[in-house]
């Protein structure tokens, strides 16, 4: 279903099994794991085991109301995953509701989709795990104003289902107010761990995504280790690859897919990545700046584009492919009439075979010119195959985080910004943040170069 190749990065002097930490280091990062998830700190491991009969029964009883769309309404952890979700499943295979994403605070964006949805038959799903994120909590406002016009205050609640912290946040306290359609994020799942919880769950079942597949390639993926110790030889090892060669300067990840319907994939691996592994500080409180940047590209487009700056730029990528064995749709190239000479050895050929050989010629390029690469290979693109490939990263990223002994479950570092914007926008607690800001703004314009 899905495969991992880790042959690239063996080969020359990249990486050697020495510079990995030993067999006992890894089973510590992993035994250490274990016990958060016995003692429920993490919850995440438990979520392959989700029954998804519940909010299937609910979405099939929408499914059969006058809904015609529905609006997902979040951002970070609570939008990406069901985005990406989505983008790799065909189009006509989801007979659900029309499925919208209010993410971006652009007002344009933001106004183009309000207008064009016929509010009397739109269902509202917002998510937000805190209940009080900016963006997120903006958007529900305006959507509430746009809906209670249309159908009066009295039926709006219908409209409406929310997604959110169990007893936390001021989303939950509206829920319990005005009483509309609920789902809880378990308190001990972080946002960009949450796909598998409702924030993933009930927006795809609403947009037919069949999510007991989605469920089962998880736990396939999690229970190919029958024990802790059995996972060290693939998350444990995984991971530690990732650190070793970001010590050995690899410290960008690029992640390549050559198959467009996998790309909302790599946008959830990035904040992943990311968030989980960008930290200032380690568990004992040492200032220690670790991270592995994520990098998106797209195959082939980006051979036309940054495949240049990998081959030839700073020797500090691993690029990992996402590769498709098998495709559901495909093409044959005319074999008449009769292309220019130099290209006639294309005539005949299935795009997906050029595809394939696009992606070799870039990846044993990249080899030989001295870059680890890796290639995670989707027999074919299907939610088991998709919740695998989730699942995986999860653990992964976890288990980086324990070697990198840094905290992957937090993000301290968004907060001051978060802090400086509400402090900007009038919240008297964050007021000298903001004065702060403003006070720096002043000089005498040497620094700055404007075109009239
Ligand atoms: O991973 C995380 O915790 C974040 O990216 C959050 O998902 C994101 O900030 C949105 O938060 P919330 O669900 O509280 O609105």
């Amino acid at each position: 279903m899905l495969e991992y190749d880790r042959r690239g990065l063996y080969t020359g002097d990249l990486l050697q099994k020495s510079d990995l930490p030993d067999q006992q280091g890894l089973e510590k990062a992993i035994d250490d794991l274990q016990d958060r998830f016995d003692s429920g700190e993490l919850g995440f491991a438990d979520l392959p085991d989700t029954d998804p009969e519940p909010i299937t029964r609910w979405a099939e009883q929408k499914l059969r109301e006058e809904w015609t769309d529905q609006v997902v309404i979040g951002i970070g952890g609570s939008s990406l995953g069901v985005r990406a979700i989505l983008k790799s499943a065909r189009s006509e295979n989801l007979r659900g509701l029309r499925t919208h994403f209010a993410e971006n605070l652009d007002p344009e964006t933001v106004d183009r989709l309000f207008a064009s949805l016929d509010p009397k038959t739109t269902l509202v799903v917002v998510i937000t795990k805190s209940g009080t994120t900016i963006e997120t909590m903006s958007q529900f406002w305006l959507a509430r104003e746009i809906i209670e016009k249309a159908v009066g205050a009295a039926e709006a609640g219908r409209h409406f289902v929310a997604i959110t912290d169990p007893e936390r946040g001021e989303l939950r306290k509206m829920v319990d107010q005005y009483g509309w359609d609920d789902f809880e994020v378990p308190p001990n799942v972080g946002g960009r761990f949450s796909v598998l919880t409702a924030v993933g769950l009930v927006p795809l079942a609403l947009a037919g995504y069949p999510i007991k597949e989605l469920l089962s390639g998880a736990r396939k993926a999690r229970d190919q280790s029958k024990t802790p110790k059995e996972a060290v030889n693939f998350w444990g090892v995984c991971a530690a690859e990732h650190v070793a060669l970001a010590d050995k300067g690899f410290d960008q990840l690029v992640m390549m897919t050559y198959s467009d319907r996998l790309e909302g994939l790599v946008d959830w691996f990035a904040q992943l990545w990311g968030e989980s592994l960008g930290k200032a500080v380690n568990r004992k409180g040492e200032k220690v700046h670790v991270g592995i940047t994520p990098i998106k590209a797209v195959g082939v487009i980006d051979q036309h584009s940054q495949v240049q700056l990998y081959m030839e730029g700073p020797k500090n990528k691993h690029i990992s492919f996402l590769e498709v064995q098998s495709f559901d749709r495909d093409r044959k190239i005319p074999s008449s009439p009769p292309m220019p000479e130099a290209l006639q050895h294309l005539q005949g050929k299935d795009l997906s075979e050029i595809f394939a050989a696009e992606l070799e010629g870039t990846r044993s390029a990249l080899r030989d010119a001295g870059r680890p690469t890796s290639s995670w290979r989707f027999q074919r693109i299907d939610a088991e195959s998709v919740g695998a490939f989730l699942f995986s990263w999860q653990m992964i990223t976890a288990v980086a985080g324990e070697l990198l002994d840094i905290n992957a479950f937090d993000q301290p570092g968004v907060e001051l910004g978060k802090k400086i914007a509400h402090g900007l926008l009038g919240r008297e607690d964050h007021a000298a943040l903001a004065d702060k800001v403003r006070a720096s703004e002043g000089g005498d314009g040497q620094w700055r170069w404007s075109i009239k």
